[in-house]
């Protein structure tokens, strides 16, 4: 994710900055920038690198009398729109050098903005979404930031935290945000704003969260915050008591707990600008034209753990929607085996990091044989990347939990976008049912946000104290519940070292039923759908050998607590994209069972989180 620092006071900033942005680093970044408001007759003093802060700081060496600017701006960049280049960094800056912006997510209709100022003479000087902003600023301007930005957000559709300096106006900092978080930090005669309280908390522990549509306003007279429409907004200013851990963590316990509540987040930017509400859809890295992609025959789908189990989810909506044939693999068998991809596949590589040795070898292979090998990565710029000849990138953010959550669930968001797309381009979906599913795939971050906040969510942690001291679990599932389980059971192992079987509920008595004895935990994956009595079913039939149902089932499904010991309730949604809200309490039962046995939830032993080796 992107990380934003700004500060307006009255000691030289360049250094508070960087240092801010080093505070930034653990959300990741591919390469930064920052700008300096010194004299203001010889413009921005502007610097930005690919790459770690480090090469930032060897460019910023020397700035000369820029370095004594008391008002300045910087920012770490995640890739989504444009490469990793320099000229892509952030700040960007309007054709008359006169604004400065940095900001984090995404402008969805910035090709649109793009192409308006375009007509109207500008001439971009990067590939990225941001640079529209500094552009529609400078137009807008008439002697006052603060209008113009006020003038120029009805234009913007998306979601997006911003900040802009103007050097007109050169002891003043404005930022807005939209869905995107943005803070300030208040000191002594200065005041910061940033994406995240740990790049300024070495400076001050004063902060102010802003609301959507808040302006902010930093200059040497202090700070204000105007609400959408005009006048001054009151906020309060909180004193923030988390240590520098805590605050990295944003006040979660773990990396994974954050990047858990992260998912709404993640989805929302992984679809971005990409989905419109007749159900069309743009991925612009794929590097396959329509024509190419409606002759598409065939896809295989090769990844590891959590990817593998996002393909597994990958392939009963790409097999529904877009009526075409699909196989999933595990990479590392998929590299040994005779492999009969060829002209006319496409061949998907999924992996978190892009740097899976056994999934880039996987697409190798295929690669060799002239498929068309696509990798679906959060990592722009990643090995996968360079190995293959189409990309489509999550929107995550950088995951520093082992144990993958966020990134699964936006893979699982971005193969619905495709499934969507070859769908319609084959003429498998109709322009109606293009336009519901559209329809239900924008509901789904909102649905995951309303549950991490809601008492089902917290009543798993409840749950898992009944079973806390258990052995052994099976999963049981059937449809696409099956990966869900697969992905649950996983989890569960990962980082609460309990042995789990993952099984099709179908399967379970051509052997797992076995296993079952007095008191067996099963879960149970059982969403509203047409599987949903044949999973009853099952639950019967395990209960009768004396197992213990916890079910993950559908809000308001009443006839599942008379089957159930104990029910996880998730979202209502469509039975295929129930992938995406049945996963959620199985992700925190795993959690709650780790903290409960009081294990390290984002470092479990023996675990990497990229594996390079074969
Ligand atoms: C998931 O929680 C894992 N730690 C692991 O299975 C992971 O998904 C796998 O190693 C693949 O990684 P990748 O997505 O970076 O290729």
């Amino acid at each position: 994710m992107c990380g934003i620092i700004g500060y307006v006071g009255g000691r030289p900033c360049q250094e508070l900055i960087v240092q801010g942005l080093e505070r930034l680093e653990y959300r990741g970044y591919d390469s930064a920038g920052f700008a300096l408001v010194g004299d203001p007759a010889e413009g921005f003093s502007v610097v930005r690198a690919v790459g770690n802060l480090s090469k930032l700081r060897a460019a910023s060496d020397d700035l000369g009398v820029a370095s004594a600017a008391t008002t300045g701006l910087g920012h770490t960049r995640w890739a989504t729109h444009g490469r990793v280049t320099e000229a892509n960094a952030h700040p960007h800056l309007s054709a008359d050098g006169r604004v400065a912006v940095v900001m984090n997510g995404i402008i969805e209709n910035y090709a649109e903005l793009r192409h308006q100022l375009q007509d109207s003479g500008v001439v971009f000087m990067s590939e990225t979404d941001t640079e529209v902003l500094p552009h529609l600023i400078a137009q807008a301007y008439q002697g006052d930031l603060v209008e113009a930005v006020r003038a120029i957000v009805p234009k913007i559709a998306g979601h997006y935290a911003f900040v802009v300096s103007h050097l007109d106006e050169p002891g003043r900092l404005v930022g807005t945000r939209y869905e995107c978080p943005l803070v300030v930090g208040i000191g002594e005669g200065e005041a910061f704003l940033s994406s995240a309280i740990p790049a300024f908390l070495h400076q001050t522990r004063d902060i102010v969260n802003l609301e959507d549509g808040d302006i902010a306003v930093l200059d040497t007279g202090g700070v204000t915050v105007l609400g959408a429409t005009g006048g001054p907004v009151s906020r309060v200013t909180e004193r923030v008591d988390w240590d520098e851990d805590a605050a990295e963590k944003a006040g979660y316990d773990t990396f994974m707990l954050k990047e858990i509540h992260e998912q709404p987040s993640a989805l929302w930017d992984t679809i971005g600008d990409r989905l419109r509400p007749d159900g069309s859809v743009y991925i612009d890295e794929l590097g396959l034209d329509v024509r190419a992609l409606s002759r598409i025959e065939r896809v295989h789908i090769v990844a590891c753990g959590t990817s593998y189990h996002a393909g597994l989810i990958g392939r009963y909506l790409m097999e529904d929607w877009a009526r075409i044939p699909v196989s999933v693999e595990v990479a590392s068998e998929y590299r040994y085996r005779t492999c009969l991809a060829g002209p006319g596949d496409l061949v998907i590589g999924i992996t978190q990091s892009g740097e899976t040795a056994d999934t880039l070898a996987a697409m190798r292979v295929a690669r060799e044989r002239g498929a068309h090998v696509v990798a679906l990565t959060n990592i722009m710029g990643s090995q996968a990347t360079r190995d293959a000849d189409g990309a489509i990138y999550t929107r995550a953010g950088l995951e520093i939990g082992v144990a993958a959550t966020k990134t699964h669930t936006a893979q699982v968001m971005a193969l619905a976008l495709l499934a969507l797309k070859i769908g319609r381009l084959k003429g498998a979906l109709n322009p109606s049912g293009a336009a519901e599913l559209a329809e239900d795939l924008r509901e789904i971050p909102d649905l995951i946000e309303g549950y991490l906040t809601s008492s089902a969510a917290h009543n798993v942690a409840q749950v898992v104290q009944r079973y806390r001291d258990r052995e052994f679990f099976l999963f049981l599932g059937r449809h696409v519940g099956v990966p869900v389980c697969f992905e649950g059971a996983l989890k569960l192992k990962e980082i609460s070292y309990i042995p789990t079987e993952a099984y099709p509920a179908g399967e379970m008595k051509h052997g797992p039923i076995a296993l079952l004895e007095e008191g067996s935990p099963v879960v149970v994956v059982a969403p509203d759908g047409h599987v949903f009595d044949k999973i009853v079913s099952n639950i019967q039939e395990v209960r009768a050998r004396g197992a213990r149902v916890i079910a993950v089932a559908t809000e308001g499904n009443r006839e599942i607590e008379q089957h159930a010991d104990d029910v996880l309730w998730t979202p209502k949604t469509t039975p295929l994209l129930s992938a995406l809200t049945t996963v959620i309490p199985l992700q925190l039962f795993a959690y709650e069972m780790a903290t409960a046995r009081g294990l390290n939830v984002d470092q479990p032993r023996n675990l990497a989180k990229t594996v390079t080796v074969e």
